[in-house]
């Protein structure tokens, strides 16, 4: 769950050898504090363990920018040599901030803006995931425009159920991204992809969903993934080079909880894949994927700080604590959106205190603002206290919002003993600003 320079030494949290007190005092709180080195192991186990297992198929590893991006974040990213997934204008904006070769970024998204693509094929992105049959003839008209011959990738609706929230699972039929590959939708946008001359269709995408442990949702993906590329194979004489198997790789969040091993999840995905084209006497594809949770997640933390302590009775006469922070939904959505669970630890001191059962909350004018719903916690915590929550580094700071009129933390970057502000904290002058 903790970023790799973090430690315990006497109950105090040192992140790089730095006390969470003397950080707090130094950037404020509520911060995300993201761990450099660790992403950039993380992001380089993805694409070792791709190639390991894909050989001379390996594709790329597209970091899901939509987990956490900043101009800084993709520089490491171009550093690392891996490519970025971008899905907005605004996330594109980003990559290129950070001067990723647009070789290395590929665009998604269900609904391009007519702006959005335009710019994607100026600056020459290698690839479109194109999702309606609307977008095969927008891509097709900014190609010809720029007199270029475009990359895309068609994504699919594979009809694979992920075991994972609703809400982040993407790939079975009834979702609003994709063509259905059971229905003919798939055949009708090949046909369509086929009348443009500026397009080249490379293969297809598929993304099946977020927080997903076992491997047999990739492996029924790849298996009619394939069988989808010989029938493609059969119909027009020619194989596609290309698949791309999406993201999805779940972490730990609780203690005890599993995490994917790259290595294991790159194997799976390459015994389907190969054996499959075995099958079907396919060449094997380039494959390429798309994790952004499992780079992004264990390598921050946020750091908040307690504002009061209220115990409130129940129905049933006992007590519960509840112990408000300095933040809330507005830095961390998902357990509001999704039932996601998180733990807590007290950051700045150690305390022997006994526990008592306790609720972690922010400071939203809202009863569902809870970020741990229930938790036992030394029952001396006062405000002034800091509390840590780990693993908040995939849709923390990403899906933040300015609920309240709450500036929207900042995330500061800590290497060798040293931290620094990659992104500012917001201010209330910054939410002002937007008043006319
Ligand atoms: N590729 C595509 C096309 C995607 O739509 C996504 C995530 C990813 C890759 C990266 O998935 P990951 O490896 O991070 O699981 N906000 C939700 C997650 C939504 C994910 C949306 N798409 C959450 O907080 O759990």
């Amino acid at each position: 769950m903790w970023s790799q320079a973090v430690s315990f030494e006497q109950g105090h949290l040192t992140i790089s050898g730095m006390s969470a007190r003397s950080l707090a005092t130094q950037f404020g709180t509520p911060t995300f504090f993201i761990d450099e080195d660790h992403f950039r192991d993380r992001a380089r186990a993805w694409s070792q363990s791709l190639d390991q297992h894909f050989g001379v198929s390996a594709g790329d590893v597209y970091y899901a920018a939509k987990a956490f991006i900043c101009t800084d974040v993709a520089r490491w990213i171009k550093e690392e040599g891996i490519g970025i997934d971008v899905c907005t204008g605004g996330e594109l904006a980003v990559a290129l901030a950070g001067g990723i070769d647009p070789k290395k970024i590929e665009v998604h998204g269900n609904n391009k803006s007519v702006a959005e693509i335009d710019r994607a094929v100026h600056v020459g992105v290698k690839t479109i995931v194109i999702d309606s049959l609307f977008e095969i003839d927008r891509v097709a008209a900014a190609a010809s425009k720029h007199g270029v011959r475009q990359g895309v990738l068609l994504r699919l609706t594979p009809g694979v159920e992920a075991h994972t929230h609703e809400s982040i699972s993407t790939a079975h039929e009834d979702v609003k991204f994709g063509f259905s590959i059971a229905s003919g939708a798939a055949w009708a946008a090949i046909t369509a992809v086929h009348g443009h001359a500026s397009l080249e269709l490379r293969g297809f995408h598929a993304h099946i969903g977020s927080q997903i442990f076992g491997f047999e949702s990739f492996e029924i993906l790849a298996e009619r993934f394939v069988t989808f590329l010989a029938k493609y194979r059969d119909e027009f004489k020619k194989e596609l080079p290309e698949l791309d198997l999406g993201g999805g790789y779940g972490i730990a969040y609780l203690e005890g909880d599993v995490t994917v091993v790259p290595r294991d999840a790159m194997q799976a995905l390459a015994n389907a894949v190969k054996k499959h084209c075995a099958t079907f006497n396919l060449q094997i594809p380039t494959v390429s994927i798309e994790p952004g949770r499992a780079i992004v997640g264990p390598t921050m933390f946020t750091l908040y700080e307690v504002g009061t302590v209220k115990d409130v009775v129940l129905e049933d006469g006992t007590h519960r604590r509840y112990i408000s922070v300095d933040g809330g939904m507005s830095d961390n959505i998902r357990p509001s959106l999704y039932g996601a669970e998180y733990t807590t630890i007290l950051a700045n001191r150690n305390s022997s205190a006994k526990t008592t059962s306790s609720r972690l909350v922010g400071k939203h004018c809202e009863t569902g603002d809870i970020i741990i719903r229930e938790i036992d916690l030394p029952e001396d915590i006062v405000p002034g206290d800091l509390l840590a929550v780990p693993a908040t580094g995939a849709y923390g700071r990403s899906m933040a919002s300015n609920y309240n009129h709450v500036p929207r933390p900042s995330v500061v970057a800590v290497k060798d003993g040293k931290a620094r502000v990659i992104v500012r904290r917001e201010s209330i002058e910054d939410l002002l600003a937007l008043d006319i």
